[in-house]
């Protein structure tokens, strides 16, 4: 696992986009589009923005790409302002060369739900899995909707909202009562099959859950611990969010002296 911890918004957001950015690049070198996994919340925005400035300004095209998305509310209408699908399309698909159809994500509103949640795991199989992920974290250590407790194998499925989750998610909407109760998540299990794992944290109130996803032990109960068994995982965190790791020494220390250079 590397531990990138970064000055400012700006350095993380452009530490994410070099692994999404060389991702992408090499797919189109080899004639294998990527396959990336993407995120909502407002930790990836500012990678999001970096990439749109990349594909304006420095020819990165996503030609081809397909994108799976980590999860999406059950219950909001398609179109909806904050589903998760929308919100993507948002803050990076329509802003990009990257086809709408390519732009998968569970079917919140599908009449019968865990059948979707079968049908996306299988859809990213299809696809030949996901080369790289981005994740945010929850306060609780929850990774796309896998809340404490989750199995650490899960596959794609319903999940039950935590009050906190709601309370947190409730600036997005008008009140945490109208955060809806259930979500369609990638599981654990299905996040861990990704190559490689690039998870984004800011701020003192995530410093905790940090701590627990890489000093802490695993642990369903802080369900991204789970990275800690990953081959391929990065941890990018400012300060703040660093703040509770014992051994941040060491883990700029690492970073700084690595072998090679951003690669995915
Ligand atoms: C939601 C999403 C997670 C995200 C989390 C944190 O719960 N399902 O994928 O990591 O919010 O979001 P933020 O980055 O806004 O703190």
């Amino acid at each position: 696992m590397d531990i990138v911890i970064t000055e400012n918004a700006a350095e993380a957001a452009r530490t994410v986009a070099d692994f999404f950015d060389a991702a992408v690049r090499s797919g189109a070198a080899t004639g294998r589009p990527a396959v990336l996994g993407l995120a909502t919340g407002s930790s990836p925005v500012p990678a999001y923005r970096e990439l749109v400035r990349r594909h304006r300004e420095e020819g990165l095209s996503f030609r081809g790409v397909r994108v799976f998305m980590l999860d999406e509310y059950v219950g909001l209408p398609a179109g909806h302002a904050q589903s998760y699908h929308e919100f993507i399309r948002a803050h990076f698909g329509r802003d990009v060369d990257l086809s709408d159809a390519e732009l998968h994500s569970p079917d919140g509103a599908a009449p019968d739900v865990q059948a979707e949640a079968a049908r996306y795991d299988a859809a990213i199989a299809a696809a030949g899995g996901v080369d790289v992920q981005l994740l945010g974290i929850g306060t609780d250590g929850h990774i796309a909707f896998n809340e404490p407790g989750t199995s650490l194998s899960s596959r794609t499925r319903v999940e039950v909202l935590t009050e906190q989750t709601r309370s947190d998610n409730a600036r997005f909407f008008g009140s945490s009562d109208e955060v809806p109760r259930y979500a369609l998540t990638q599981g654990l299990g299905t996040i861990m099959d990704a190559r490689h794992v690039v998870l984004i944290a800011e701020g003192a109130g995530k410093a905790a859950a940090v701590a627990g996803l890489v000093e802490g032990p695993v642990s369903a109960f802080c369900p991204a611990s789970v990275l800690q068994f990953h081959q391929h995982v990065t941890v990018v965190v400012d300060e703040a969010a660093a703040a509770e790791l014992d051994h941040a020494s060491y883990y700029r220390f690492a970073w700084e002296n690595r072998l090679d250079s951003v690669s995915s």
